[in-house]
Parts: structure tokens; C-alpha cells; sequence
């Protein structure tokens, strides 16, 4: 373990993106673990972005939101030089897949350019003018940066070289490279985390799990990509926050570290999965009937009779895996939800959060769900 004389202890954090699925379950266990700190979160609210999703916090001292984007640097200098930011987590993004597929520029420009903004800004503002504010910048990433794994190939570790292979991981991949030449090259502070596939609470339901929660509760077909038999390594998001703080308090300058829970299944074997937790939770409550009579149950039937194999994604990457022994090792993380309460209580959050994704699912989801499945779901 390398001797740890780098603690930091934030102060007043500027969150990027967090009104989106991992932010805003970020900003909630944040505050929960440390009531004392101030919290400004920055979010463009895009189609990602919900800012009901932190309606239980506005009002609480120390909280505030700001609706802006991250490529507006002078406001992002503003916001810093006012409530003396000391810590940037840094969550927004454009972060699916298939979107980047059909059009990659927003991409570039948020996760490129965006990422490019923040960190000139604070440059400006923590090196420029010689602040005396102990400073860090957290940098947000993802596994899909180190490409694709062969069925015996060992997990990504942070030595893996990059191999990004959609627009979105070429466009985090690109992020990162410039997060770190700003610390080798101006001694900005940043640490960077790489983390493996996040579900549960307010995830957008363009995502595999929350799609196929959502689609069985509105008896719309399952879309499986190609065979189904590429892998995925989940991790329960609070699983994520947790590593991220840990990094962010103790985590070295200019390191990265994984984020992973062991926790490999092909998408098939979680698509089934959900659709036999679903059907137990209608056989064991008879409300439920009544909440969704679209629901295939209510005729009889089980959820998998939904599952439709369809045309594969481009680039499809076939299976991820995390090594996670460095920050096991240095910071001491350890993943502490279990897949199956996980998986558990996503499932039920969904099945009583049912306004909330029936809000999300606008206009503009059902356009970019007629787009991307073509004839649009059953
Ligand atoms: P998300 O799409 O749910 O949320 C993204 C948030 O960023 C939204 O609130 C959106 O409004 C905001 N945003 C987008 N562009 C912005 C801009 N220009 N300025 C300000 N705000 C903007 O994404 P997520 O799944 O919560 O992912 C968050 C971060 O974690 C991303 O950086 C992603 O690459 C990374 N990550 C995600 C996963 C995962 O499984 N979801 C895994 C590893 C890493
Ligand atoms: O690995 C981390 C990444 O995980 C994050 O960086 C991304 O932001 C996040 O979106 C996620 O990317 P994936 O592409 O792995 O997630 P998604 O939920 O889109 O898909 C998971 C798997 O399920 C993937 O192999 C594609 C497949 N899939 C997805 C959808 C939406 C289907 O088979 N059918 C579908 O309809």
C-alpha cells in the first residue's frame, strides 16, 4: 500500500451532472455521509437530466442547484470563485451507447470539449491565480475506454491499454487522456475513476435494465441485441459512490483506479433474470394486476415470453470485466450490495416510482425509441 499523506477533505463540492442517474444518487449518499459539507450541482438537464430527481433537497442549507453547462466556462469560474469550490466531481456526460451511434457530435462536444471547459476553468481559478485552497478534481469514467474482453482474457486493470470502440467510449477515453495531461502538465490535482456497467435508482430507462423493467410493466417487447450473449460486470450504483469517495478523500494525484464488484453476466441471463423477479413479485402481490393490466401476467403469461433477439449494435464490445484489486488494495473499497438485493430493490423502486418514468418516457423517448428499434416496440 502506498503511504497515504495525500487526505483530502472537501469542503464545498461543485457535482457536474447531477441530475442524472449516477449524480443524483451520488449527490443523495453524499449528503447523507457528510451533512456538513456545502453541494452545488451543475447540470444542463438533457433528456438525461431530471432535476426532480433532488426536489427532497432543495431548500436544505448547504445545497443549491445550478441548471447550466459545463461547456459555459465563465459561468463555471463564477460558481467556483463564489462559493469557494475546493472539490469538482465530474459526472456529466452523454453516456449512451446507441445515441452515439446514431449521432456521435453531442458526444464530442460534452464529453470532450465539456470535460476540456471544467478543467480549464479550474485551472483559472485554483492554479492561475495562486489560490491557497487545497484543490481536487474528480474525474468520472467508464470501463468501455479499455474496449472489449475475449472470453479468457483477464479483466481490465488500470494498465490495460485503451482500445475505446464506440463514439461514447472514444469520447470518455479522450477525456481522460486530457484530465491527466492537465495535472502533468499544469499540476491540477485530478484523480480519474473507470467504472463498470451501474444499475439501480433513476436510471434512464434507454438502459438495458431499466428498459426491460419498464417494457414488462407496459407489456412492450424485450430487445435483445444479436445473441445475447454479451457480458456486462454490474455494480450497484451506491456500490460506485462509495469507490468514488474514497478516491476523492484518499485517492493519489493523477491516479486512476477501477471500480467493479466481480459480478459478469451475459445480457440474456439478466433479461431472464428480471422477468422471473417480475413474475414472482405479480404472483405475490395481487395489486400489482391492477397497476399494470398491460403487464403479460395479467393474461396468464410470462414476462420472457417478451424477449425478442433483434439486430445487434454496431461495434457491439462482447464482454467487459473489472479488476478492481487497486482500489481494493490502496483504499480499501469493498462493493457492499449484493446482485441479488440489488437487483432486488431496483426492481422494486421502479415498481413504486412508477410516475417517475412514465415522466421520463416523453416525446422525445418515444421518437428516439421509434428511431433506434426502427418499427418502434409492441
Ligand atoms: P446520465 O446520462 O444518466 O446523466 C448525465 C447527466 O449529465 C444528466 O443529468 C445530463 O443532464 C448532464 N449533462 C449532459 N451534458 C451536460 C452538459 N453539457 N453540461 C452539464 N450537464 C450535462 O449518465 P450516468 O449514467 O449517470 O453517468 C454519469 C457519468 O458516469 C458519465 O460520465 C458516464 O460516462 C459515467 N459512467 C456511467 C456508467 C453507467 O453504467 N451508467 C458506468 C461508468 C461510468
Ligand atoms: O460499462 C460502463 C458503461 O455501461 C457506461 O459507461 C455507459 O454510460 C452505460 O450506458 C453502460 O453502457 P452499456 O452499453 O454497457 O449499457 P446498456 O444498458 O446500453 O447496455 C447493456 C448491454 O445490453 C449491452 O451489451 C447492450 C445490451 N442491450 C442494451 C439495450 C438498450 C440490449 O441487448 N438491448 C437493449 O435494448
Amino acid at each position: 500500500m502506498k503511504n497515504n499523506n495525500n487526505i483530502h477533505n472537501p469542503q464545498n463540492l461543485l457535482v457536474t451532472g447531477g441530475a442524472g442517474f449516477i449524480g443524483t444518487n451520488f449527490v443523495k449518499y453524499w449528503i447523507k455521509q457528510y451533512p456538513d459539507t456545502n453541494i452545488i450541482v451543475l447540470d444542463a438537464l438533457t433528456y438525461a437530466g431530471n432535476h426532480t430527481n433532488l426536489d427532497s433537497l432543495s431548500g436544505k442549507s448547504g445545497y443549491r442547484f445550478i441548471h447550466g453547462d459545463i461547456l459555459d466556462q465563465k459561468l463555471t469560474e463564477k460558481i467556483l470563485r463564489e462559493n469557494t469550490i475546493d472539490t469538482i466531481v465530474h459526472f456529466a456526460a452523454e453516456s449512451h451507447v446507441d445515441r452515439s451511434i446514431h449521432g456521435p457530435d453531442a458526444f464530442l462536444q460534452t464529453n470532450i470539449i465539456g470535460t476540456h471547459s471544467l478543467l480549464k476553468a479550474a485551472k483559472s481559478v485554483w492554479l492561475d491565480t495562486d489560490s491557497p485552497l487545497k484543490h481536487r478534481f474528480h474525474h468520472v469514467s467508464t470501463d468501455e475506454v479499455y474496449g472489449s474482453l475475449k472470453p479468457d482474457d483477464p479483466a481490465f486493470s488500470e494498465t490495460t491499454p485503451y482500445a475505446p470502440n464506440s463514439p461514447y467510449a472514444a469520447s470518455k477515453a479522450s477525456s481522460d487522456h486530457i484530465v491527466r495531461a492537465y495535472h502533468e502538465t499544469y499540476g491540477l490535482n485530478v484523480t480519474t475513476s473507470n467504472c463498470s456497467n451501474n444499475y439501480g435508482p433513476y436510471q434512464f430507462p434507454e438502459k438495458l435494465i431499466p428498459l426491460i423493467i419498464t417494457n414488462i410493466l407496459c407489456g412492450k417487447t424485450l430487445p435483445v441485441y444479436g445473441d445475447g450473449l454479451q457480458i456486462r460486470d454490474w455494480l450497484y450504483v451506491d456500490d460506485h459512490n462509495r469507490g468514488v469517495d474514497l478516491v476523492i478523500h484518499k485517492g493519489h494525484a493523477n491516479e486512476t483506479y477501477n471500480i467493479g464488484g466481480h459480478n459478469e453476466w451475459t445480457n440474456l441471463e439478466i433479461v431472464r433474470l428480471v422477468c422471473n423477479l417480475i413474475d414472482d413479485k405479480f404472483s405475490n402481490e395481487t395489486s400489482l394486476s391492477q397497476r399494470f393490466p398491460h403487464a403479460p401476467q395479467i393474461k396468464n403469461n410470462r414476462s420472457d415470453s417478451l424477449i425478442r433477439f433483434v439486430s445487434d449494435r454496431p461495434g457491439h464490445d462482447r464482454r467487459y470485466a473489472i479488476n478492481a484489486l487497486k482500489i481494493t488494495r490502496e483504499l480499501e473499497y469493498e462493493p457492499v450490495e449484493s446482485f441479488e438485493s440489488g437487483i432486488k430493490k431496483t426492481i422494486d423502486w421502479y415498481l413504486h416510482n412508477e410516475k417517475w418514468w412514465r415522466d421520463v418516457m416523453d416525446g422525445s423517448y418515444q421518437d428516439w425509441i421509434n428511431r433506434h428499434y426502427r418499427t418502434g416496440q409492441e
